[in-house]
């Protein structure tokens, strides 16, 4: 049985212990929980690769409690990426940066980037203090499914598999980093996340759109199917009749659960129609909906306009599996 830890600084102190140690432990951010190891110890980062059933072609993340840390581990050429730093960390923003010698192969499946992100949590960034070492985390999910955004997901999915998780309550952005790469001159939206498009193109200008998609579904680390309940999901707009008859339905609706259709469980995004809103509940609403005993989840399609690109994103995923 993992352990459940809540957040004092006494449990915060024991956790950085187990990662110095090599062991793991899932952490809350603002996004979603991280699944945490050393970050510059390859063997204690190929357990994550082993507790996610996660394959090694699909490099991490590696987070960091300020700015400075950033020499260990790789450089800044970018003038926009300071900008978009000084603007953007701790937060939902991951850069895609040129990596040093001292990052493990592991860490990046081999590549010669690093993604870094500083994380806009209190207990995320004082682990990493005491830790030392950036840590390595990915998604605290078995790999391919849910995304936890309440340590009981976290337990749900890795119970015995890793030491412990730190309690934080449910993550308040609810879907992970936005993720950038510079191209020469260019900036590439690798994952569209916690931070809005419109934001960053406001600051920098205009952001090459390059994740998904139907030409090109196997771009490294953008799995056509991912972030899915253990249940087919569907988009209501395309729903075939014929499938659901006689099925136990869930509905995910945004803001109105208008439908013809006869559900058995619905849950509702943001009753006030805001994006943010449903963000932050994304996730946890699917595992609820996962937890249903339904054979089928139908959800409604959001405008793909500030998070609404996050949530479909993630929604198309999650139909791709069945
Ligand atoms: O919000 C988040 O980013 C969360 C929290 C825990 O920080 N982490 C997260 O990690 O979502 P993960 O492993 O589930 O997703 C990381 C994504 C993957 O799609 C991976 O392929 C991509 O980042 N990635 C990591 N390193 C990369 C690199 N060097 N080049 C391109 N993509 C990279
Ligand atoms: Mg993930």
């Amino acid at each position: 049985m993992m352990k459940i830890l809540e957040t004092n600084i006494e449990n915060i102190k024991a956790a950085a212990e187990i990662i110095r140690a090599g062991g793991l432990v899932a952490f809350p951010t603002e996004t979603v929980y991280g699944l945490g190891a050393d970050g510059l110890n390859p063997i204690a980062v190929a357990k994550i690769f082993e507790a996610k059933n996660r394959p090694s072609f699909n490099p991490l993340i590696l987070h960091v409690c300020d700015v400075k840390s950033l020499d260990r581990i790789t450089v800044i050429e970018n003038e926009k990426f300071n900008k978009i730093i000084e603007k953007f960390w701790p937060g939902p923003l991951t850069l895609v940066l040129p990596k040093k010698q001292i990052v493990p192969d592991i860490v990046t499946a081999g590549q010669d980037t690093v993604a870094v992100r500083m994380p806009d949590h209190p207990v995320a960034l004082e682990l990493i203090k005491l830790v030392g070492n950036p840590i390595a985390a990915p998604s605290a999910n078995a790999f391919g499914f849910l995304s936890p955004t309440e340590a009981v997901h976290v337990v749900k999915q890795l119970d015995g598999r890793i030491e412990a998780v730190l309690d934080g309550g449910k993550c308040k952005i609810g879907v992970e980093s936005t993720i950038l790469q510079a191209e020469g001159d260019k900036i590439k939206l690798l994952r569209p996340g916690g931070i809005e498009l419109e934001a960053i193109e406001k600051l920098i200008g205009k952001v090459e759109v390059s994740y998904e998609d139907k030409a090109k579904p196997n771009s490294p680390g953008q799995l056509p199917f991912h972030y899915s309940p253990k249940i087919p999901l569907r988009f209501l707009d395309e729903v075939n009749l014929k499938e659901i008859a006689g099925k136990r339905i869930g509905g995910l609706f945004f803001k109105n659960a208008e439908s013809k259709l006869k559900f058995d469980k619905v849950r509702i995004l943001s009753d006030s129609g805001n994006k943010v809103e449903a963000a932050a509940n994304l996730f946890k609403m699917l595992h609820d909906l996962e937890n249903e005993k339904l054979d089928l989840i139908i959800a409604e399609k959001i405008e793909e306009s500030g998070l609404g690109l996050a949530i479909m994103d993630r929604l198309r995923r999650a139909s791709k599996r069945f």
